[in-house]
């Protein structure tokens, strides 16, 4: 009997065929499976990224009870036109600290996973309280309310502990100082060595431009820092895994 001819009797069996089939799929199942349950890690290691500051927590925070994600998605996309749009495409060590992702699903509006240096702050004030005067034909929601809701870091070491509980490495010393971190951003004048150590490159200034601290802040802040962590220039993705 030929090899065909053998396989004609499996074509002219539907239970075989099928019991068969699941027999394949099972094996390559367990070959694609098996082995991740055996990595410490399936992600790689990425220099810069760092979990998130006090207030850039907070301002994800806002980010999620807004909604900004139903139009939004944080995930560039290995193809060239969204490199070219957006720059490098995402690694997933980039969202390794975020719970839950906030990669999306639709983009009404643009991906903002390379947002934060794009813009100026001003620009982000001007835009999130009227889209529209800054680009007439938008249809995202205007959220002018945010410059007007005060902030205080009250529940900020509540927030950093329960992040802490899912894996985000935040430290003693991290939580100890949060409240301190909080406002210290929006605050050049204040010493912001700690914070700056604590959170490289974080960026320190009033974002909003009003004297008092509020969501506004606190959301430019996460935007400003969107994608800003990594050095495109020297990073090279590692071949060895
Ligand atoms: C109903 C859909 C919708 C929602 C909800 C929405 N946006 Fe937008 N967004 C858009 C659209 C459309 C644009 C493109 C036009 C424009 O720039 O206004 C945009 C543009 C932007 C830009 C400029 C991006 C770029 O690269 O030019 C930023 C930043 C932004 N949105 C932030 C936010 C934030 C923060 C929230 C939540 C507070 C939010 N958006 C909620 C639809 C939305």
């Amino acid at each position: 009997m030929g090899i065909l001819d053998r396989h004609k009797v499996l074509e002219k069996n539907a239970t075989l065929l099928l019991v068969c089939s699941l027999g394949v799929v099972t094996i390559g199942g367990i070959v694609e499976i098996a082995p991740l349950f055996y990595l410490e890690n399936t992600i790689e290691d990425v220099e810069g990224v760092r979990p998130y500051s006090p207030l850039e927590l907070t301002g994800r925070e806002i980010y999620i009870r807004e909604g900004c994600y139903v139009c939004h998605s944080q995930m560039i996309r290995p193809m060239r036109d969204e490199v070219e749009r957006y720059g490098h495409y995402s690694l997933a060590a980039e969202s390794m600290y975020d719970h839950p992702f906030q990669w999306g699903s639709k983009r009404t509006g643009p991906d903002l996973a390379r947002v934060g240096g794009r813009y100026s702050d001003e620009w982000h004030v001007d835009h999130l309280v009227n889209p529209e005067a800054v680009v007439p034909e938008s249809v995202m929601p205007k959220y002018s309310f945010l410059l007007n809701k005060e902030i205080e870091p009250t529940y900020i070491t509540d927030l950093m502990s329960t992040h802490r509980m899912v894996g985000v490495p935040y430290s003693d010393e991290m939580i100890e100082s949060a409240e301190a971190d909080f406002l210290v951003q929006v605050d050049p004048m204040g010493d912001t060595a700690g914070l700056v150590e604590r959170y490289p490159g974080a960026q320190v200034r009033n974002f909003d431009g009003q004297p008092q601290l509020t969501e506004m802040d606190a959301l430019i802040a996460y935007l400003q820092m969107l994608g800003t962590l990594v050095d495109f220039s020297t990073f090279t993705p590692d071949a060895s895994r």
